[in-house]
C-alpha cells in the first residue's frame, strides 16, 4: 500500500530538484538558441547556431547582467512552438508575441515575478498550462485576445497574485465556466475584456466598488445570466458591453458612473422600467436596448445619443417619452416589487391591463382591476405598497411565493378588499389592521410574521379566516423550528446567556477603549516616521481588504505608480485606526 505513495513522493522530489536545477543553471543564451530554432522564419538578425550576442538581437533587451528583460516579436508572421525554457527568463518584464501564428502549448510563465506585461493575442496557441499565470506578482497587463485554437479553459484564480493588474483581455479565446469572484484582488483593474467566449453564471459580487472602466463581456456562447445590479457601484465605468447574453432583471441606476458613454444592453432578457437617471447621464453617447423584455414607457434620450432601440421589447407604448396608463404604471410598480420577473414582462404587454392580461381580472366595464392572482409564481422580492393604488381591488392572492419584507400598511386602506392570501412566503413585520370583512390568510409559512402586539394593532385573526392564521400572541419569534412552542425554561436560559455575553462584551469594550487611548498617539507617530506602515498592513489585513474601496479611490487620485501605492496604504491605515 505504501509503495506507490513512496515512489510517487520520490518522483515528486526528483522532479522538484530537477526543475530547480534547470532554473538555476539555465542561461538566457541557451534559451535564446532554442527560441531562435523554434521560430519560422528565424526573426531578422537572430541566429540558430550562435546566441552569444542575444542581448543585441532585434526585439531583445537585457539588463546590465545580460539578463533578458524584454522580448518583442510582435507582428512578424512567426510560426512554431515556443520552447518551455521561456519560463527560465527570470528577469523578464515584457513579453510581446502578438499577431503571429505561434502554435502548440503556451509555455508556463509561472513565477516570473518581474513580468509586467504579456501580449500573446492573435496567435494559434492550442493550450494554456494549468499554472501558467501563477506567481506573476508584478503583472499589469495580460492581453491574449483572439486565440481561437485554444482548448477550452477556465480562468484561474492564480491571477489573484497579480494585484497590480490593470488590463486583462482574453476575448475570443475559448474560455468557459464562470467569471471567478476574485476582483477584490485587483484594486487597479481598469480594463476587463472577455467577450466572445463561453462564460456562464453571474457577474461576480467582487465587481462591486471596483475601478473597472471598460467592461466587455458581450457575445458569450451560452450567455452570462443573473442581474447586473452590481454595476451601480462601479462608478468608474465608461464603456459597458453586455450585449448577447442572458442577463435578467432591471437595468440598475447608473447615475454614479458619470463617465459612462457607451452602454450596450441589447439581446438579453432585461426587464423593468429603465431608470430615468439613465436618460440624463451627461456623457452618454451610445446605448443599445433592442431585443430585451424592457417595460414601461419608451425612454427618451438626448438628441446627441445614438440609440439602438429598434428590436423587440415590452414597452407599454411605441412612442418615446409617452407615459403608460396609470393602472399599467401601478401594475409595473407591483412587478418591480418582485424584481420585474420575466413572466410578468411577457404577460403584461401593451397599455391596457383589462385587455385580458394574465393574473389580472377587471370589473364588468373592463376598466378597473379587481383581482390580482399571483400565487405559486416563484416570485421573490416584496409586496409593493403600490397595490394600494388599485383602489377597486377585492381579491389579492400572493400565496406560495418567496416574498419577504412586510405586508404594506397601505393594503389596509383598500376598502373593497375581501380576500388577501399571503400564506407560504417569508414575510416579516407586523400585520396591518385589516377590516374584519377581509379574509386574511397568512399561514402556513411566514414564521416571522407577527402581530407586533401593540395596542390596537390588527394582529388578531379576522373572524372569517381559516384555521391557518397567525395565532394571537405569537411574537415574531414565537415559534421555534418546526412550529413547536419554545419552553419557558429554554427562554430563561437564552436570556441568562445573553446577559452574560453582554457583560463580557461591555468589559472588553471598556478595555479596548483604554488601550486605544494609550496606543493611538504612538501608532500615528510610527507612521510619520515612515516605518510601522507595512507592519500595520500585515497585522491588520482584514481591515484593509474590506476597506479597499476607499483604498482604490485614493489610489486613483494618485498616479498609480509605486510611490502612490505607499501613500494609499498609509492612507488606509489612517482610516483603519480611526475606525477602531
Ligand atoms: C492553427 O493550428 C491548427 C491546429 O494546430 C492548424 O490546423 C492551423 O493550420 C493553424 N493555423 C495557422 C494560421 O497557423
Ligand atoms: C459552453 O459551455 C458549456 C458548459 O459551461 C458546455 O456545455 C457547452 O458545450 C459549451 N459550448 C461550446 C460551444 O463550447
Ligand atoms: C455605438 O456602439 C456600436 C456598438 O458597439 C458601435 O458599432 C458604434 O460604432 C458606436 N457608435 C459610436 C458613435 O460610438
Ligand atoms: C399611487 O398613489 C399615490 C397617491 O395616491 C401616487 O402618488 C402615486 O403616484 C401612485 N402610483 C402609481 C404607480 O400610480
Ligand atoms: C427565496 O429568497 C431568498 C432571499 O430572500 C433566497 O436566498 C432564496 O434562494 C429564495 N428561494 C427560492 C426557492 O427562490
Ligand atoms: C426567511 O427570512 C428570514 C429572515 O428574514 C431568513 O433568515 C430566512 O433565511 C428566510 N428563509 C427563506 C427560506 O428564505
Ligand atoms: C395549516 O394548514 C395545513 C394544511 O394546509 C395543515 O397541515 C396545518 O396543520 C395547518 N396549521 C394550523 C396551525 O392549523
Amino acid at each position: 500500500m505504501a509503495d506507490p505513495l513512496l515512489s510517487f513522493s520520490l518522483l515528486l522530489l526528483l522532479s522538484l530538484l530537477l526543475s530547480t536545477t534547470t532554473t538555476t543553471t539555465a542561461d538566457d543564451a541557451a534559451t535564446f538558441l532554442k527560441l531562435a530554432s523554434a521560430l519560422t522564419p528565424t526573426p531578422k538578425g537572430w541566429s540558430t547556431t550562435n546566441s552569444n550576442d542575444y542581448c543585441n538581437w532585434n526585439g531583445v533587451k537585457c539588463d546590465n547582467s545580460n539578463n533578458v528583460i524584454s522580448i518583442n516579436l510582435a507582428t512578424q508572421s512567426l510560426s512554431g512552438i515556443l520552447p518551455s525554457e521561456l519560463s527560465t527568463l527570470s528577469q523578464l518584464q515584457s513579453l510581446s508575441l502578438q499577431e503571429n501564428k505561434l502554435s502548440g502549448a503556451l509555455p508556463s510563465l509561472a513565477n516570473l515575478a518581474s513580468l509586467r506585461e504579456i501580449y500573446i493575442g492573435t496567435n494559434n496557441f492550442t493550450s494554456i498550462p494549468q499554472d501558467c499565470f501563477k506567481g506573476l506578482t508584478s503583472l499589469q497587463t495580460l492581453s491574449m485576445n483572439d486565440n481561437i485554437n485554444l482548448e477550452s479553459w477556465v480562468i484561474s484564480t492564480d491571477l489573484t497574485e497579480s494585484s497590480s493588474l490593470t488590463t486583462f483581455e482574453a476575448s475570443n479565446a475559448k474560455i468557459f465556466g464562470t467569471i471567478p469572484d476574485m476582483f477584490a484582488s485587483f484594486p487597479s483593474l481598469q480594463n476587463l475584456r472577455l467577450s466572445y467566449n463561453n462564460l456562464t453564471g453571474g457577474l461576480p459580487p467582487s465587481f462591486a466598488n471596483s475601478e473597472i472602466q471598460n467592461l466587455w463581456l458581450n457575445n458569450q456562447e451560452m450567455g452570462l445570466s443573473g442581474n447586473i445590479e452590481v454595476l451601480s457601484s462601479m462608478v468608474q465605468l465608461s464603456q459597458v458591453w453586455l450585449q448577447k447574453n442572458q442577463f435578467t432583471g432591471p437595468v440598475p441606476d447608473l447615475s454614479m458612473s458619470k463617465n459612462l458613454f457607451d452602454l450596450q444592453l441589447r439581446d438579453n432578457q432585461f426587464t423593468g422600467i429603465l431608470p430615468v437617471s439613465l436618460h440624463s447621464l451627461p456623457g452618454l453617447l451610445n446605448i443599445s436596448l433592442s431585443n430585451n423584455k424592457l417595460q414601461g414607457p419608451v425612454p427618451q434620450f438626448g438628441k446627441d445619443v445614438i440609440v439602438d432601440n429598434s428590436g423587440l421589447n415590452n414597452f407599454c407604448v411605441d412612442t418615446a417619452g409617452v407615459a403608460c396608463d396609470p393602472q399599467v404604471t401601478t401594475l409595473l410598480e407591483i412587478a418591480g416589487g418582485f424584481g420585474y420577473p420575466v413572466t410578468l414582462s411577457d404577460s403584461w404587454k401593451g397599455n391596457d391591463a383589462c385587455s385580458g392580461w394574465p393574473f389580472v381580472l377587471c370589473d364588468s366595464s373592463k376598466k378597473t382591476v379587481t383581482t390580482v392572482s399571483l400565487g405559486k409564481q416563484h416570485f421573490g422580492g416584496i409586496i409593493s405598497p403600490a397595490f394600494a393604488n388599485l383602489t377597486a381591488l377585492t381579491t389579492l392572492k400572493l400565496n406560495d411565493n418567496n416574498l419577504s419584507g412586510p405586508i404594506p400598511d397601505s393594503l389596509a386602506k383598500l376598502s373593497q378588499l375581501s380576500l388577501l392570501d399571503v400564506s407560504n412566503n417569508n414575510l416579516t413585520g407586523k400585520i396591518p389592521s385589516f377590516a374584519t370583512s377581509v379574509k386574511l390568510t397568512t399561514t402556513p409559512g411566514n414564521p416571522f410574521l407577527g402581530s407586533g402586539g401593540g395596542p390596537g394593532s390588527g394582529g388578531a385573526p379576522s373572524p372569517g379566516s381559516d384555521s391557518n392564521t397567525t395565532a394571537p400572541g405569537d411574537g415574531p419569534n414565537g415559534k421555534g423550528i418546526g412550529g413547536k412552542k419554545v419552553s419557558p425554561g429554554l427562554i430563561a436560559g437564552i436570556v441568562v446567556g445573553l446577559v452574560i455575553v453582554g457583560v463580557i462584551g461591555l468589559f472588553l469594550l471598556f478595555k479596548i477603549n483604554i488601550k486605544k487611548k494609550r496606543g493611538k498617539s504612538g501608532r500615528v507617530k510610527d507612521q510619520e516616521n515612515g516605518d510601522g506602515i507595512s507592519a500595520l498592513v500585515t497585522n491588520d489585513s482584514s481591515c484593509c481588504t474590506k476597506g479597499y474601496g476607499v483604498l482604490s479611490e485614493i489610489q486613483s487620485q494618485s498616479s498609480g505608480n509605486h510611490s502612490g501605492r505607499n501613500i494609499f496604504e498609509g492612507g488606509n491605515n489612517v482610516i483603519s485606526i480611526e475606525a477602531f
